[in-house]
């Protein structure tokens, strides 16, 4: 009984002196464990007379709980250490600002047609639609392109059966508007178009304007001072150069190719524009009576103008943009430089 309190304060020591679970359990069975020192006093106490059995007893008793009560303590604080040293080893930090998602853009097509479709609204075209798969009919016949003739030649076609096609211009929207309007009217019409066709300056798909102005005094001055002035704003030049030059469409007569001044170099002549200071930007023409045969207007009446433009060489112009081809692979390092 003399050793209680060397034996009490050994085991305290020792405990404290403990950071890993396992020791602890092997330092308590050395105390309070079968063969524990504790144990063995516990043991002894028959060995003490019996008026001092019960106060010898209760001071182990207290050893014993005090012990206790220091394993206990030990275990939570090694518990609250590894909790401590595990949430410092996966802390997050919390304050680090979000990658955040990046803002999408419109295709750079996209925008050239809406570009193109605000300009004519502005001056009061409608907007009309018409089907990508159109029959021979609405593609050639009724634009003054019969059967066997050789113009169909110069559109390379791809056919989806004997009478369907994926149309070649958006020149049948014309057809199919003026079917179901009666003149005056004023539309322009936006799309997509396919021809067996592929290099640096043509895909088999592309994007057409297509315009209509028919009424009682349309002539070939005012499709050109709206041409004129389209191209200029377009292009955001009030001096921008512009041409006519006499062409051929079955569909239009007299027909014309409108050609803008190179706006890569200006005139002088480079490689955009094949060394001529001029680009080719569209066809147009007088509406064909033949055409306004097929959709019973009266030609004697009403005179009309048509032109169509390739979307995708506006927005290669504006941009500067040297092969088609990119507008269609969709690589993101090109589209995000329309952001
Ligand atoms: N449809 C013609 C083409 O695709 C363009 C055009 C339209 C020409 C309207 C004259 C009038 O080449």
């Amino acid at each position: 009984m003399d050793n209680l309190d060397a034996i009490v304060k050994e085991a305290l020591d020792l405990f404290a002196g403990i950071d890993d679970p396992d020791q602890l359990e092997q330092a308590k069975a050395r105390f309070l464990g079968k063969e524990g020192a504790l144990t063995g006093l516990l043991k002894g106490l028959g060995k003490i007379s019996a008026p001092e059995r019960p106060a010898a007893g209760a001071r182990i008793n207290q050893a014993k709980e005090s012990l206790e009560s220091a394993l206990r303590e030990r275990r939570e604080a090694i518990q609250a250490k590894r909790l401590e040293a595990r949430l410092a080893e996966e802390a997050l930090d919390v304050t680090l600002p979000g990658r955040g998602l990046g803002v999408g853009g419109l295709h750079p097509v996209t925008r050239t047609l809406e570009r193109i479709e605000d300009l004519f609204r502005s001056i009061g075209f409608e907007v009309a639609t018409g089907p990508e798969i159109e029959t021979d009919f609405f593609n050639f016949t009724a634009l003054n392109i019969p059967e066997n003739h050789p113009a169909r030649a110069m559109h390379d076609t791809f056919y989806v059966d004997g009478e369907h096609l994926l149309r070649t211009h958006t020149s049948p929207v014309q057809v199919h508007y003026m079917l179901r309007h009666a003149p005056p009217l004023r539309v322009i019409a936006p799309g997509r178009v396919f021809r067996c066709d592929s290099d640096v300056t043509h895909t088999p798909m592309f994007h057409q304007v297509e315009g209509l102005w028919v009424d009682e005094q349309v002539s070939f001055a005012g499709l050109k001072g709206i041409l004129t002035d389209f191209m200029q704003e377009f292009f955001e030049r009030d001096d921008l150069p512009v041409r006519f030059r006499p062409s051929f469409f079955p569909f239009t007569e007299p027909s014309a190719e409108m050609d803008i001044g190179c706006v890569h170099c200006g005139g002088s002549g480079c490689r955009v524009c094949s060394h001529t200071g001029w680009l080719e930007v569209l066809g147009c023409g007088m509406v064909h009576p033949n055409v306004f045969r097929h959709v019973k207007v009266d030609s004697e009446r009403f005179q009309g103008f048509a032109f169509g433009l390739g979307v995708e060489r506006m927005a290669m112009l504006r941009y500067g943009v040297n092969d088609i081809r990119l507008f269609f692979e969709n690589d993101l390092r090109f589209l995000r430089q329309f952001n």
